[in-house]
């Protein structure tokens, strides 16, 4: 057994100690979206320091547990808080959530993330649903040895968005009258945002949507067969489009704002996805 594999058996130990419920779907919530777990019934809750050798993060306003409870009838668990790469952690531990969620029986990834709106006709508050990303501009979490027991060395990456899923979140937000965009996602690895140059080559490069998280979580995920759905809260526009310095708290305050309608738009989906 490799090391990954050894380390998330381990914890994956130390989960089932503290419960056995089994997710249909895990949800990361993302920066300020924290809030969510007011919309679930709560089974059980584990901090994620009560997990040896899980990464916990360091960022405020990123504090971490699993929730585990229902949505409506789908048994869901949610990550309130995730880690990132820019704290220092090995690529490998900053998915390991992602495997341990999936380990645990989770069929659904829903990701949910903060970004900055590099298309132009995207505005702060705006919702975007990842239809694709593009992952070439930060470590691979699939690098070093292959963990055969999850998934092949090669994974095809062709459709990580599952188009069933994509159909859902639209219907979800018609039926809310949310406005829903859509668009490719990349990931860079911050701390620092992106310069204005940054954000015009990203926007030559086909990039809709900028943040420092998600697509390695999509890698990992698509890599042990999960099915995948993102949306990511446009919390500000980026580096050169807005005319105002960025700053951590205006996107927190962003995504706080947005959060009732998010909420909703979430908690919808993941009934619909009940059936799939
Ligand atoms: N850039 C990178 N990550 C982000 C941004 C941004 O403008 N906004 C929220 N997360």
């Amino acid at each position: 057994m490799g090391k990954v594999y050894e380390k998330l058996q381990n914890c994956l130990e130390c989960v089932r100690k503290q419960t056995d419920f089994v997710p249909k779907v895990a949800i990361v919530l993302g920066s300020g979206l924290g809030n969510y777990a007011d919309n679930i019934k709560v089974e059980c809750e584990i901090e994620y320091s009560s997990i040896e050798g899980f990464p916990v993060s360091t960022v405020p306003g990123h504090a971490g547990k699993f929730i585990f409870g229902y949505v409506d009838d789908v048994p869901v668990v949610c990550m309130k808080g995730r880690v990132h790469y820019y704290e220092g952690y090995d690529i490998s531990d900053v998915v390991l959530p992602i495997r341990l969620m999936g380990l645990l029986g989770a069929k659904i990834l829903f990701l949910t993330n903060a970004s900055g709106g590099i298309n132009k006709a995207f505005k702060a508050g705006d919702f975007m649903m990842i239809t694709d990303h593009i992952a070439a501009l930060f470590p691979n979490p699939l690098i070093g040895p292959n963990v055969d027991e999850l998934g092949t060395r090669f994974p095809d990456m062709s459709h990580v968005y599952d188009l069933d899923l994509q159909e859902i979140i639209k219907e979800s937000a018609k039926e809310l009258s949310i406005d829903l965009k859509e668009g490719v996602y990349v990931q860079l690895t911050g701390p620092s945002f992106e310069s204005p140059a940054d954000i015009r080559m990203l926007s030559v490069l086909g990039a809709d949507a900028v943040g420092m998280s998600t697509v390695c979580e999509a890698i990992v995920a698509n890599h042990m067969g999960l099915k995948i759905c993102g949306i990511s809260c446009v919390c500000n526009l980026a580096a050169g489009i807005s005319p105002t310095p960025l700053t951590h708290e205006e996107v927190q305050q962003a995504g706080k704002d947005a959060a009732p309608k998010f909420e909703k738009l979430v908690t919808l989906a993941v009934k619909k996805m009940a059936g799939i």
